[in-house]
């Protein structure tokens, strides 16, 4: 029996590939070359599967030019580079990655949140330019982050592991706003409790972004919104691009109308906005929140199990557009 034939757009894991090659003929890219969206359709085309990842939009020009393609796995649980909505039609199943990611994310978070209050980043590039001469009393003073309020938008479950993390470990007060309130036994478990947006905004110490991208979220944070917050607080963004107005955001840190940003996304990434790039109470790092060798080779089986799930079996595990496999 022939076997069905995959695309697998990037590079990944040799395990991953070796799990595919059991069930599938697998095109990859372990050169990891960086495709136009004409490449991808020309690879794409005559195969019933793709392993994606958050880069590679897969949008109704891709799907009305690869006709045989039946599932998409994104590696990544947020699934903004795909047309859902254009894919259900044509009877394309999407999958992504959640829960394998989430305490590595929450953790991430953690961590850009402490670099952005205690000035991490910023202190380490005076020290190795050399310019630490001796000890002051306010040198890269930053904000305190136990007992402080840290604020969550978007309280999904990377959003929930930033709460517990906030309140059992630094005491935190939590706050979160939400499309839609968390059962009282999930707020009691991180100790979290229900604001509306202006209340987050005007409250909180640490502000971070966990909500997925969707039309609606664009630009949530822009300088509407950073103008209801504390000049002494600091936005964290590991949500994605677009989110936050980012050139808002550059003229607010310039301004010093809020005290720090950390951001892991960007709008229009690779490219980053020159005026983040310009500031220096920032902490930028390269979309790595899910970044550990454990984790991502989790999310690439999870992503292989999925095609395996669907194209094999006829049941992938975490599908996003259940309808698909209704209408079989
Ligand atoms: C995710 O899983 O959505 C990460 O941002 C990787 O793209």
């Amino acid at each position: 029996m022939t076997k069905p034939s995959i695309l697998v757009t990037r590079a990944t894991f040799p395990e991953v590939l070796d799990k595919l090659a059991q069930h599938f003929e697998v095109e990859d890219n372990q050169p990891d070359t960086a495709w136009s969206k004409q490449d991808l359709i020309a690879r794409l085309k005559g195969k019933t599967g793709v392993f994606t990842t958050s880069g590679e939009a897969i949008d109704a020009d891709v799907l009305a030019a690869c006709p045989e393609l039946r599932i998409c796995a994104n590696t990544a649980v947020g699934f903004n580079n795909f047309d859902l909505k254009a894919m259900t039609a044509r009877g394309v199943l999407g999958t992504n990655t959640p829960d394998v990611l989430t305490d590595s994310t929450a953790d991430f978070g953690f961590a850009l949140l402490m670099a952005t209050a205690r000035r991490v980043a910023e202190s380490e590039h005076y020290l190795r330019a050399g310019k630490w001469d001796r000890w002051r009393y306010d040198l890269f003073a930053g904000t305190e982050v136990n007992g402080s309020t840290l604020g969550i938008l978007g309280m999904g479950r990377i959003g929930q592991g930033i709460a517990r993390r906030g309140a059992h470990g630094f005491g935190m007060q939590v706050i979160y706003h939400n499309r839609s309130r968390l059962p009282a036994e999930q707020e009691a478990a991180c100790k979290a409790r229900y604001v509306s947006k202006e209340e987050l905004l005007r409250e909180a110490d640490h502000l971070v972004l966990v909500l997925p991208y969707s039309p609606e979220a664009h630009h949530a944070i822009g300088a509407a919104e950073l103008a209801q917050m504390k000049p002494t607080a600091n936005l964290i963004n590991i949500a994605r691009g677009g989110i936050v107005d980012d050139a808002a955001l550059a003229a607010a840190l310039r301004d010093k109308r809020i005290a720090g940003a950390g951001l892991d996304v960007y709008e229009g990434e690779p490219k980053v906005h020159p005026g983040l790039l310009a500031v220096p109470n920032v902490v930028l790092t390269p979309h790595i929140a899910s970044a550990t060798m454990p984790t991502r080779l989790a999310m690439g089986m999870l992503a292989a199990d999925n095609l395996i799930g669907y194209l094999v079996h006829g049941k992938p595990l975490t599908p996003l557009n259940p309808e698909v496999l209704e209408r079989k």
